[in-house]
């Protein structure tokens, strides 16, 4: 096998996926794409127009709002990072404040999102070798991939990385960390489209007592194998 044009990395949330897919990326020099950005964005941006509550109660034409939000949207991607720009600045800081936060959840369950999103991100990716993280990458968005890794973490384990990387920024209690971490799996589990699923022929690592080099050392090995069959 030659070398794979796209690599997919899914998992639930703080199962190490964007680290890994950054590492992964830098190593391969391929681009690295977040897919979670996008729901993110699409949340951020409902909020920015004031059309949040009027999408969700479905009052607003999804397609046509959806489209008209993204005119302005363009994208970069690079071994280190998904960079996004609204009119002409990067707002990726923006897609991780916590009215997104708590709102992308429900923004990615629904359908017509989902498949505006896919869309998009297949045009993007094009003929580009890319490391691609999600919920539904391999399932999904990109089933032809070539290398296909699942990753997976004990949820203790996971809340506490969450609350590791939040608390540097601010204020919170663990508890709090923990209910939103479960909440928000719970919600991207049991979504009627593209919910988190394992695709077939991936491989699936269990990282909770694994480094992210660790990690990565076992799918470069993978992949070697791959190559030479
Ligand atoms: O990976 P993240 O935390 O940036 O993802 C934000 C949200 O988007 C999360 O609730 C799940 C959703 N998501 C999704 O539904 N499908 C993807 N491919 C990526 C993210």
């Amino acid at each position: 096998m030659k070398k794979p044009k796209v690599i997919t990395i899914d998992g639930p949330a703080a199962s190490g996926k964007t680290t890994v897919a950054r590492l992964l990326a830098k190593t391969l020099g391929y681009s690295l794409l977040e897919s979670g950005a996008f729901y993110r964005l699409v949340t951020c941006l409902l909020l920015k127009h004031n059309f949040y509550e009027d999408f969700i109660s479905k009052k607003l034409d999804p397609k046509d709002t959806l489209e008209k939000i993204f005119s302005s949207v363009t994208v970069k991607l690079t071994p280190e990072a998904t960079q996004i720009f609204y009119e002409g600045k990067e707002i990726n800081h923006e897609l991780r404040e916590i009215q997104v936060e708590e709102r992308v959840s429900v923004v990615a369950a629904i359908p017509e999102v989902r498949e505006f999103i896919t869309g998009f991100l297949r045009r993007l990716v094009d003929h580009r070798l890319v490391v691609a993280e999600g919920r539904d990458m391999g399932s999904v968005v990109f089933k032809e991939a070539e290398l296909k890794v699942f990753l997976t973490a004990d949820e203790q384990v996971r809340a506490e990385r969450r609350y590791k990387e939040k608390v540097e920024k601010e204020v919170l209690h663990y508890g709090t960390v923990i209910d939103n971490l479960k909440k928000r799996d719970q919600l991207d589990s049991t979504r009627k489209v593209a919910p988190l699923t394992i695709p077939e022929e991936a491989l699936v690592l269990d990282t909770s007592n694994l480094s992210p080099e660790e990690v990565l050392q076992k799918i470069l090995s993978h992949l070697e194998n791959l190559e030479k069959a």
